[in-house]
């Protein structure tokens, strides 16, 4: 079982993908922190400013294809990795199924602090208008559309694991 979290920044991707790790016994990678400890760099701030979200979005891409010959994982990406079609189609090799944690935008806000170092989430307008831009790509990659709202990342993570 291969299982791709997509969603918006605040969704909870890392937090259900490390519960469902234990929950199915599957190893877990998030790909943010596979940026960090590539790079060396300690925040998503300081990749910015290496080279920009160009760069992150290079390295997304190597990322991916390194994860696309693992099977029976648990893959938390990025919210902009749906940006680029081909990353998603690398992620999907080995028989992966995408779920998309399907969270509103005012609670994606109010669970990512300022203090986040989340580059793409310093302007709260510019964060909204970001997140009608993709979701109708987080809608075009899913597989099964999670809905978030009301919901404990236990609650969520049986969910994926064991169906409704
Ligand atoms: C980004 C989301 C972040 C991180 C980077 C850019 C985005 O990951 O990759 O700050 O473009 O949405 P999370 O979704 O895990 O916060």
């Amino acid at each position: 079982m291969k299982i791709i979290l997509i969603g918006f920044m605040g969704s909870g991707k890392t937090a259900v993908a490390r519960c469902l790790g234990c929950v199915l016994q599957l190893e877990v990678f998030d790909t943010d922190a596979i940026v960090l400890k590539e790079t060396g760099l300690s925040n998503m701030e300081e990749v910015f400013a290496r080279g920009g979200e160009l760069f992150l979005r290079e390295m997304e891409l190597m990322i991916a294809k390194k994860l696309a010959a693992r099977g029976n994982c648990v893959i938390a990406t990025g919210g902009g990795m749906v940006q680029n079609k081909i990353v998603l189609d690398y992620l999907r090799q080995q028989q992966g199924i995408v779920y998309f944690l399907n969270c509103p935008f005012e609670l994606c806000k109010s669970r990512v602090q300022v203090q986040d170092a989340r580059p793409l989430f310093k302007n709260y307008e510019a964060a909204e208008h970001l997140y009608d831009l993709r979701l109708p790509l987080y809608m075009n990659y899913a597989d099964e559309i999670v809905n978030v709202d009301g919901k404990t990342v236990v609650e969520i993570a049986e969910e994926i694991a064991y169906g409704q």
